[in-house]
């Protein structure tokens, strides 16, 4: 009959230790699971297009820039004083700043550190260290289309 008491003891204590290690467990993992959900950003769900509508034919006076949507990505278009329009990723291969284009200078300019880039995107002065990767840029009917090179 001892036995059976003893047997029962320690059959309630190893049903606590489980009990308790499990709420342990659970606890532990309600806390851990949204500050690690908190700090690995979701996936983009965005698809990343290989082509995009810029802008528009006549939107843009020459000497001039605009910055536009390429995915989830900035993108620079620009009517140069010439009048030609060409297209790069507008993030500054320094430090990822988004660049710009600078009438009074007449090249795209990034306002973080000071980085220059030449109207075929090549790095020139400050500190960016590649030049700008440079898309196509084509019309369809008033329409300017930009798209990566292939
Ligand atoms: S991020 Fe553009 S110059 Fe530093």
């Amino acid at each position: 009959m001892g036995k059976n008491v003893n047997k029962s003891k320690r059959s309630r204590r190893n049903f606590l230790k489980y009990f308790l290690g499990g709420s342990f467990a659970a606890f532990a993992f309600s806390v851990i699971y949204p500050v690690v959900k908190f700090l690995i950003p979701p996936k983009s769900s965005e698809p990343i297009p290989t082509s995009v509508m810029a802008g528009m034919v006549g939107e843009l006076k020459s000497n001039s820039g605009k910055i536009f949507k390429f995915g989830n990505k900035p993108g620079i278009l620009i009517n140069t004083p010439q009048g030609e329009l060409r297209a790069f990723t507008a993030i500054c291969t320094h430090l990822d700043c988004t660049v710009q284009y600078r009438e009074d200078f007449q090249h795209i300019w990034c306002a973080c550190h000071n980085g220059h880039y030449n109207l075929n995107g090549i790095n020139i002065a400050g500190p960016p260290p590649r030049p700008l990767t440079q898309y196509n840029v084509s019309l369809k009917e008033d329409q300017i289309f930009v798209s990566k090179v292939s």
